[in-house]
């Protein structure tokens, strides 16, 4: 398998987690025989700093040249007073739009052993699986018109889908669950926004095409609760591109950490794939980050850019394999000091890796 991958690691603890990421995708290359090739370029606050924009031409280029891009995470406290679109976040918002990928999968698992990391009771989040389904490239996002209108003190943006749009997006959650439990709960709030009305017709429509799968319609605001309440009704959840935000960060906490949280965007050029997590510039650079979202994101290339479905699994195994050993992030200890061993981001890169070798030359043995 050829793969020519894309590093953009961005900024804050975007570089310590990417690159222990990249460790881990080298290991299965070298493994498996496969020719995973990587080059880096800047995005985010780095690329401002050196080049004077959030996404320069180089990076661009480079990404659609590529088979798939790896993204660490973009933004920083010294560009706060920056315009949105100048800002490293407009950086990831233009790639973004530039690799046309428009549905943004990302899986909230609960691990058994973080169950006791999250604030929410065992007995509730045991055995969660959802997979979120988040519109990328519509909404508020980059609805037109949007202004800050500062001599006549208003602001305003503008939630906009066509129908298309929606009908696309609402295809990638049927097919996806046709393959896992069969459920997609839609999120809108019909109740009280047209686009939202446009929003529920259209997926209704969809799910003509899909009868083996079962679709219920729930408001943004009741569904954050019931997220936290019985988060394991849910298997596929579809939503458009502000409400997939707010409930996926909201969804680290079934987890236990964000820090833990992978996505992939498909649909467009070239997959860009990137963990939910942000670039926590407190604690960059100290050794402190998880890289496990962003390990579990480097599953993700292997299975939707590579279709190397065993070597996914085996990094997904192995991150639980870690967890069972007891070995933890800061993030994953809290609340667990005994029993377990905390390590620092590159340790536990490295300990994944040595797990996804001991799994991968257990199958070929
Ligand atoms: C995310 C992030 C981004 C978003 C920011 C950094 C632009 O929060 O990927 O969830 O809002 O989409
Ligand atoms: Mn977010």
């Amino acid at each position: 398998m050829k793969l020519r991958i894309l590093v953009t690691a961005g900024d804050g603890i975007g570089p310590e987690v990417t690159s222990e990421a990249v460790a881990v995708l080298k290991e299965i290359a070298a493994l498996g025989g496969h020719d995973f090739t990587f080059s880096e370029k800047r995005i985010g606050g780095v690329a401002i700093v050196a080049d004077g924009t959030p996404l320069p031409k180089d990076t661009l280029d480079a990404a659609l040249a590529s088979d798939a891009v790896l993204l660490g995470a973009v933004g920083g406290n010294e560009f706060n007073s920056l315009a949105p679109d100048k800002r490293p976040e407009g950086g990831l918002l233009a790639i973004r739009a530039a690799l046309g990928g428009f549905a943004n999968l990302r899986p909230c698992f609960s691990f058994k052993e973080l169950t006791v990391n999250s604030p929410l009771r065992q007995e509730v989040i045991e055995g969660t699986d959802i997979l979120f389904v988040r519109e990328l490239l519509g909404g508020a996002y980059f609805g037109r018109p949007r202004e800050w209108n500062k001599e006549k003190n208003v602001g305003h943006n503008t939630m906009v889908y066509s129908k298309d749009e929606v009908t696309r997006v609402a295809r990638v959650a049927f097919e996806l669950a046709q393959k896992r439990r069969k459920k997609v709960t839609s999120v809108d709030k019909a109740n009280v926004l047209e686009v939202s009305q446009l929003w529920r017709a259209a997926v209704t429509e969809v799910a003509k095409e899909f009868p083996d799968v079962a679709l219920e319609h729930q408001y943004i605001d009741a569904m954050a609760m019931h997220i936290m309440n019985r988060p394991r009704d849910f298997d596929v959840v579809v939503t458009e591109n502000l409400f997939g935000d707010i409930l996926t960060d909201e969804s680290g906490v079934i987890t236990g950490s964000l820090g833990m949280l992978p996505s992939a965007t498909i649909g467009g050029k070239v997959n860009l794939y990137e963990p939910v997590h942000g670039s926590a510039p407190d604690i960059a650079g100290k050794g402190l980050a998880n890289p496990l979202g962003a390990i579990l994101t480097g599953a993700l290339i292997l299975r939707h850019s590579g279709g190397l479905e065993a070597e996914a699994a085996a990094v997904e195994a192995s991150v639980r394999k870690v967890l069972e050993l007891g070995f933890r992030t800061t993030d994953l200890a809290r609340g667990q000091k005994q029993g377990v061993t905390v390590l620092s981001t590159t340790e536990m890169g490295t300990k994944v890796r040595d797990t996804v070798k001991e799994q991968l030359l257990a199958v070929s043995r």
